[in-house]
């Protein structure tokens, strides 16, 4: 079984993806760690206490981590800094009260715990960041020695022709910690695989599904609860109740490799503080850029069988 990590700032499409990790007979789920985004780290914290209490995993130890980005601007960035509108004050759609027990949290820090489970592992341990990358890339920076150990990271984020969805050009968890995000996806030598907002936009989850979902058990009614502030937020942009479950698309690459079809792109980030703060230049030159300016191309997530994503995400969050 593959060790896993996941790093999320839950969230209802993290509370999706928590669902599939924590279920998945394929991997072992041995750590979850936290990070600011949606809401508060420590809001971040308790979500994932109560998630993991809800599915049933008071095995698997959760360590809290950065309450802030890297950087920090002092409110010169514009734009939005919390997903507090789409996923509510809490979180969870306002129902985080519903989920739990809270399961323990650990003792140690977000990026002691990773370091942890990567020591302890024999073998090479999967990380899937689905929120700011900052633990991320403080990992990276605090344990160089570790990288080795890591098979893989996933990363929910980024955007590459389809524009952003916190500001013009920026996806939500890279715009969230920049700084971050641009450490990770250039400076590290782990096999990385991003799923931006060019494919996950795709996957999306009508009302009538999610309505569907929730008649099926307690998972799927607890998940599907949590939707009509962030189905609401869909509908009000995009004229039709469906929403993106952005995260959960990571998790099913994470536990299954080749669950989408990924082009190699170098790509970096814009850390300006002008209007393209936190976008992702993917550079369509491909081998040639690699070549020519030694840049390290990721594997970029641009295709998947959008039905069949979603048959899975219903298999494995059913019952
Ligand atoms: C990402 O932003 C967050 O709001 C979601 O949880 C997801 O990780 C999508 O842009
Ligand atoms: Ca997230």
């Amino acid at each position: 079984m593959t060790p896993l990590i996941v790093d999320t700032d839950p969230g209802v499409d993290d509370a999706f993806a928590l669902a599939v990790a924590a279920l998945a007979p394929e991997v072992d789920l041995r750590a979850v760690t936290t990070v600011h985004g949606n809401v508060a780290v420590e809001q971040t914290t308790e979500n994932a206490r109560r998630l993991l209490g809800t599915f049933g995993r008071p095995d698997v130890p959760v360590g809290r981590g950065a309450g802030r980005p890297l950087v920090h601007l002092l409110g010169r960035r514009p734009g939005r800094l919390s997903g507090a509108d789409v996923h509510g004050d809490d979180g969870l759609g306002g129902r985080s009260g519903d989920f739990g027990p809270p399961v323990d949290e650990s003792e140690l820090r977000a990026v002691a715990l990773m370091a942890s489970v990567i020591e302890a592992s024999e073998e090479p341990v999967t990380i899937a960041a689905i929120g700011p990358f900052t633990n991320i890339a403080t990992l990276l920076s605090a344990r160089p020695d570790l990288e080795e150990r890591i098979g893989r990271f996933v990363l929910m984020g980024g955007s590459i022709a389809y524009g952003g969805n916190v500001s013009a050009a920026a996806e939500f968890n890279v715009w969230g910690d920049p700084e971050a995000a641009r450490r990770v996806l250039t400076g590290s030598s782990v096999s990385t695989t991003m799923v931006p907002l060019d494919l996950t936009m795709r996957i999306t989850l009508t009302g009538d599904w999610l309505d569907g979902l929730a008649a099926t058990g307690p998972v799927g009614a607890a998940l599907a609860s949590t939707r009509e502030a962030y189905l609401a937020a869909y509908s009000a942009r995009f004229g039709h109740a469906a929403m993106a479950v952005h995260d959960a698309v990571a998790l099913l690459e994470a536990i299954t490799p080749g669950t989408v079809s990924t082009t190699p792109l170098p790509v970096d980030v814009d850390t300006s503080t002008g209007p393209g703060r936190g976008t992702t230049i993917g550079d369509l030159r491909g081998a040639e850029a690699e070549a020519t300016d030694g840049a390290r191309p990721v594997e970029v997530a641009l295709d998947a069988d959008a039905d069949a994503v979603r048959a899975e995400l219903w298999r494995r969050l059913s019952g």
